[in-house]
């Protein structure tokens, strides 16, 4: 069977198996939208049959698409059959879209000082008067000798050595030689740090001899097809061969960004001599391929919580096989060495005052510090802050509305990419619905006005209230050149509302824990990509975060990222890591006598008196 793809005037023609369009895009490497990964409950799969015959739309479709939508050609890709040869046009807003490059992360000046070093030895040549083994030789004749070499290296060395003329460089870690080179290859000495996120990967490509950043990419995670969030992801793995589908998918995002960072920095994978990857706990297990099963039940203990040294070849990346894969510590089953990341990046202990950060993703981390103690906690925020459940959103990416501001003379909205909008991302979210309580679209209860009130409001805004197939809904953006009304819905916020809510109970309870006031919160810092584009401002609105001064407040981007890139280049940052970790006093919520009150106190917008309503 033939199936023609259209996509942003692009034809793609591919011959196919049986399957749904969901999964046969996918064989041809088109991947769509499809938070629930088919499951039938997000309906953001639409696709627009133009050719070929398919099945009559189910009930699935029926509850997704109007009679409209499905009288000109509207389905669902994960219930639409492929059985013969189609013409398939796929939208804007359907299109899996590219995570947004990272932001550089901030590294400290003083030159790094690597786990791995390079150095350029010359021998002398063996002779009947110096019959010393070549690995003897070349041992001899490091600066720190004692070390071992991996078989794989050591079958190798003669040749090396005699082709070389005596004269190689050896990369080495603490008690391994990794690599020799020949010649004097001191100059090219890099590493990778990764940020394994739930829906995001990040990565960063570093120069170890200046410490430089020279390239950075994001790639969706993979493993998305098998559910978006944690909790799916660990059930995933105890099915049938769902630990190898979830480790494959990790893999298979992996290798890609490391060719696209090689390529962007023009770096050749032979001199990439360690990685070192932060992540969830769940995430850290899953790239092991260790299962992560006894994560998704009480006590919810890890497999393992020290930091994992591997080689890459252990690891299956494609790097020098010898390469050294680190994974830094993780603290509990629910906080990974992704918060150990923010931790370090921040330098959190060593602030002045109590000290406050959140890193806000699929999975909500609070840690809070002051007074000595050091505490950390994981929210099940949900993943509204990455676009998923929301019906217009989708994550920080090209086409997302990052940012909205509403008056009475309407709405101004701004797109990253500055492109026709296909969706809207947190940052976006966030701002749209602090803007509605300000308008009085919304009340701090987060339902919408009622109709007669929102009929005494300016035109502007009052037209863009309209009931619609889930109930009241705000239109962000009027429909135009083929884009449909963006619209946030009473449901949208309702999950904006159970994100924010775990994550301020949260704070709440770090706070009564450590005995503080949130007075005496000296610092707010806002970690995660979300935070790249939030406006501050719009976090205290909604209740995400304490009021404090927003003077007080900090966005810092991929802090998580950041630390990692900061364990790779510096061996002391590594140990602070690892003393961190082991510091850390872990606050179980799921079970927290006040988790449940606080929680709900918490669901509803503040007043301007500062409760929440
Ligand atoms: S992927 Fe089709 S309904 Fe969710």
């Amino acid at each position: 069977m033939d199936v023609t793809i259209i996509q942003r005037n692009k034809k793609l023609v591919f011959k196919a198996g049986e399957g749904s369009v969901l999964a046969v895009a996918a064989s041809a490497g088109i991947l769509l939208n499809a938070e629930c990964n088919g499951s039938s409950k997000c309906g953001k799969c639409k696709v627009r049959l133009l050719g070929g015959a398919g099945s009559a739309p189910n009930a699935v479709e029926k509850q997704f698409l109007s009679q409209q939508e499905l009288d000109n050609g509207w389905r669902l890709a994960c219930q639409l059959a492929v059985r013969n040869s189609m013409v398939l046009e796929i939208p804007d807003q359907s299109h899996q879209a590219n995570p947004w490059k990272p932001a550089a992360a901030f590294l400290p000046s003083y030159p790094p000082d690597p786990a791995v070093r390079k150095e350029f030895v010359k021998l002398s040549p063996p002779g009947l008067v110096d019959q010393r083994a070549d690995y003897e030789r070349l041992r001899d004749s490091l600066m720190i000798p004692g070390r071992g070499i991996d078989r794989e290296l050591l079958v190798t060395l003669p040749t090396k050595l005699r082709e070389a003329g005596y004269s190689v460089t050896v990369a080495l870690t603490q008690d391994r030689i990794i690599a020799v080179e020949p010649g004097n290859t001191t100059a090219q000495s890099y590493g990778l740090a990764f940020d394994i996120g739930t829906t995001t990967v990040a990565g960063w490509l570093i120069d170890l001899n200046s410490g430089k950043i020279i390239a950075g990419q994001a790639k969706t995670n993979l493993q998305n097809l098998y559910g978006p969030d944690v909790i799916a992801r660990i059930n995933h793995a105890a099915t049938v061969e769902g630990l190898d589908n979830l480790h494959g998918r990790i893999l298979d995002t992996l290798n890609p960004l490391i060719g696209e960072l090689l390529k962007e920095g023009t770096v050749a994978y032979q001199h990439i001599y360690e990685a070192v990857i932060v992540g969830n706990t769940a995430m850290a297990h899953l790239f092991l391929g260790v299962p992560p099963v006894f994560l998704g039940r009480a006590p919810y203990v890890p497999a393992f919580s020290r930091e994992q040294v591997i080689t890459a070849k252990e690891a299956r990346l494609r790097l020098l096989p010898t390469c050294q894969v680190t994974i830094l510590p993780n603290i509990a089953g629910f906080v990974g060495s992704d918060t150990v990341g923010v931790m370090l990046a921040t330098d959190i202990e060593q602030r002045p005052g109590i000290c406050l950060a959140v890193d806000i993703g699929t999975n909500g981390e609070i840690v809070l510090a002051g007074r000595g103690r050091l505490l950390v906690c994981s929210t099940a925020a949900g993943p509204a802050f990455e676009g998923a459940r929301i019906k217009y959103g989708m994550r920080a990416a090209s086409g997302a509305i990052r940012n909205v501001s509403i008056n009475t003379d309407g709405v101004c909205v701004s797109v990253i990419d500055d492109i026709n909008p296909v969706g809207i991302c947190g940052s976006g979210i966030v701002d749209a619905v602090a803007e509605l309580l300000k308008v009085g679209v919304i009340e701090p209860s987060g339902r919408f006005v009622s109709t007669e009130v929102a009929q005494t409001m300016p035109k502007t805004l009052r037209e863009r209230v309209r009931r619609g197939s889930d109930g009241m809904e705000f239109i962000l953006v009027k429909a135009s050149s083929g884009i449909e009304d963006i619209v946030l819905t009473q449901q949208d916020i309702r999950e904006l509302q159970l994100a924010k809510g775990a994550i301020f109970a949260g704070i709440q309870i770090l706070l009564k824990e450590l005995g503080a006031s949130e007075e005496e919160i000296a610092e707010v810092l806002l970690a995660g990509a979300f935070g790249n584009f939030m406006k501050l401002e719009s976090a205290l609105t909604i209740g995400l975060i304490p009021r404090v001064d927003p003077t007080r407040i900090k966005g810092i981007g991929n802090a998580a990222g950041t630390g990692a890139c900061m364990a790779l280049c510096y061996q002391g940052m590594f140990r602070k890591a690892v003393g961190l970790a082991g510091r850390a006093e872990h606050i179980e919520l799921s079970d927290h006598p006040d988790f449940q009150d606080k929680f709900v106190e918490a669901l509803g917008f503040p007043t301007e008196g500062g409760d929440c309503r």
